[in-house]
């Protein structure tokens, strides 16, 4: 991919079509920006302004979309609660005041529908810039941030942008699925930090949990796939976690001169990694979470397990020393019974290892231990069942570099990974 020759189409195309009357890159107070008009990123990759809905032609939405994409595809929209009217007699603007926030009114009857209210000192003369790499600023003459659209996410992430999972002053954010493919207003389905272990991302669709991430295994850097584009140029999806005294996130990167890459909770439920085609002009999905029925969330029942390296087709199994509640069910691909014990555990019977496991779900984390204090701390208690246990020391967590996992209630929600590098040993 000659991504020189590419961008300079896109510049083509922006001298082409960009409609009459529209700013560059950036709105100033007194300026606004009303629709018909866009704002284009120095560097042509993206685009802000108005657009309609499909099933809703008189609803009004300001969004930011890929600039020089033939199908229109929106990254962050503003006011999903509260589209505007689109009216000719009494137009809608976005503005810039110069109290640095910008303001949404409805052209009906001129009521702020969205507005990103930053208590902020009166600054002289603020900017909104739109970046190239999609973010919507808000700057001080002096350059320092007040506002981004990086920290409102919708249904995307874009490379660069921070999936935080915890930090002072919030909690986590959420990516929220659009209600279908044409309406932006908030679906059901939901991506985010696990609120009860700040370890593991959950997809939800409304409070049901459809699918759980591994529980983070203290990686740095990670490479989420390597996608062969031509057999001279890749896109290399990599996946980097940081945390700090501030916040700890999680953000993504494609190698340089990559198509156009997002991730995405599209309507239907689905976390995708996609990137732009330009020659067949389509999405290519090259990642796709849950990857197929077996591994959706509690799917092979209590004390159950994916086993995702039986390809073609993953498969339900039982934990060893266990056996399927109800034979005929499971022999019929129902899974929901999952596994019950052959035999009655006796405390005290000691744990056997099974390599190549995704964590259950519902553990108890244990601080700062070693190997054999976990254990320990599992064997004394009768009513665990099962530990895991992982060294962190590869990751820059500053304090407790351990991470003891114990499980006192029943096991859901678990996996035959192989040897990925999500996977942890689990003992039983
Ligand atoms: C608003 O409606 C007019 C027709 O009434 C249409 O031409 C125009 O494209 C609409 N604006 C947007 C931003 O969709
Ligand atoms: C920049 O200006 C804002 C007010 O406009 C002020 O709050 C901030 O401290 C300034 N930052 C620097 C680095 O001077
Ligand atoms: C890559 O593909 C091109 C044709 O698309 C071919 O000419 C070239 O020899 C190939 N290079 C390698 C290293 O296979
Ligand atoms: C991109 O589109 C071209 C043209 O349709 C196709 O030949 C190629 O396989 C596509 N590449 C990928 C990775 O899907
Ligand atoms: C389930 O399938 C197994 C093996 O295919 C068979 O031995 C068993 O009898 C079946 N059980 C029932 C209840 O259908
Ligand atoms: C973790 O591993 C590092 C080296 O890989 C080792 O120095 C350290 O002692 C280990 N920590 C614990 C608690 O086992
Ligand atoms: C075992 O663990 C359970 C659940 O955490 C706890 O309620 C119970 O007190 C523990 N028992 C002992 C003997 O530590
Ligand atoms: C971990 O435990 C050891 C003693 O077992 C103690 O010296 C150390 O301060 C503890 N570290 C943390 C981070 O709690």
């Amino acid at each position: 991919m000659d991504w020189s020759s590419l961008s300079c189409s896109a510049c083509v195309l922006i001298i082409l079509f960009l409609p009459l009357g529209a700013s560059d890159d950036r709105l100033v107070p007194g300026k606004p920006l009303s629709p018909g008009t866009t704002i284009v990123s120095d560097g042509g990759d993206f685009a802000l302004g108005f657009f309609s809905s499909g099933s809703m032609p008189s609803n009004l939405y300001l969004s930011i979309w890929y600039n020089g994409i033939p199908e229109l595809t929106m990254v962050w929209v503003a006011n999903r609660e509260t589209p505007v009217t689109n009216s000719t007699s009494s137009a809608s603007t976005l503005s810039l005041t110069s109290t640095s926030n910008l303001v949404l009114s409805d052209g009906a009857d001129s009521h702020v529908v969205w507005t990103t209210d930053v208590a902020s000192s009166s600054s002289s003369s603020p900017v909104a810039v739109l970046l190239n790499t999609g973010n919507l600023v808000i700057q001080s003459p002096n350059g320092s941030r007040v506002w981004q659209s990086f920290d409102h996410p919708t249904d995307t992430f874009l490379p660069g942008m921070k999936m935080r999972i915890r930090y002072r002053t919030r909690a986590g954010e959420r990516l929220v699925s659009w209600k279908d493919a044409r309406d932006p207003s908030p679906g059901s389905f939901s991506y985010g930090c696990d609120p009860a272990t700040s370890i593991q991302m959950f997809l939800w669709d409304g409070s049901r949990p459809v699918y759980r991430s591994t529980p983070w295994t203290g990686y740095q850097v990670k490479s989420e796939g390597e996608f062969l584009i031509t057999n001279t140029s890749a896109i290399i999806i990599s996946l980097a976690f940081v945390t700090n005294d501030e916040e700890s996130y999680t953000m993504f990167s494609v190698s340089d001169g990559a198509w156009h890459t997002r991730f995405v909770l599209t309507f239907s439920g689905k976390l995708q990694f996609q990137s732009w085609n330009s020659s067949s002009s389509t999405w290519v999905v090259f990642g796709q979470w849950p990857r197929h029925k077996c591994n959706h969330y509690g799917y092979c029942g209590t004390h159950g397990y994916c086993d995702e390296t039986m390809l073609p087709v993953p498969t339900c199994k039982c934990l060893d020393g266990f056996e399927p509640t109800s034979t005929e069910e499971w022999n019929n691909s129902e899974f929901s019974k999952g596994c019950r014990r052959k035999e009655a555990l006796r405390c005290g019977d000691g744990f056997f290892a099974l390599p190549g496991m995704k964590p259950l779900d519902r553990f108890v984390v244990v601080g700062n231990t070693s190997s054999k204090e976990c254990a320990t701390a599992c064997g004394r208690n009768c009513s665990c069942m099962a530990y895991a246990y992982t060294n962190l020391s590869r990751s820059i967590a500053n304090g407790d570099m351990t991470r003891c996992l114990v499980w006192v209630r029943e096991l859901v929600d678990t996996g035959k990974l192989g040897t990925s590098t999500d996977s942890d040993t689990l003992y039983l």
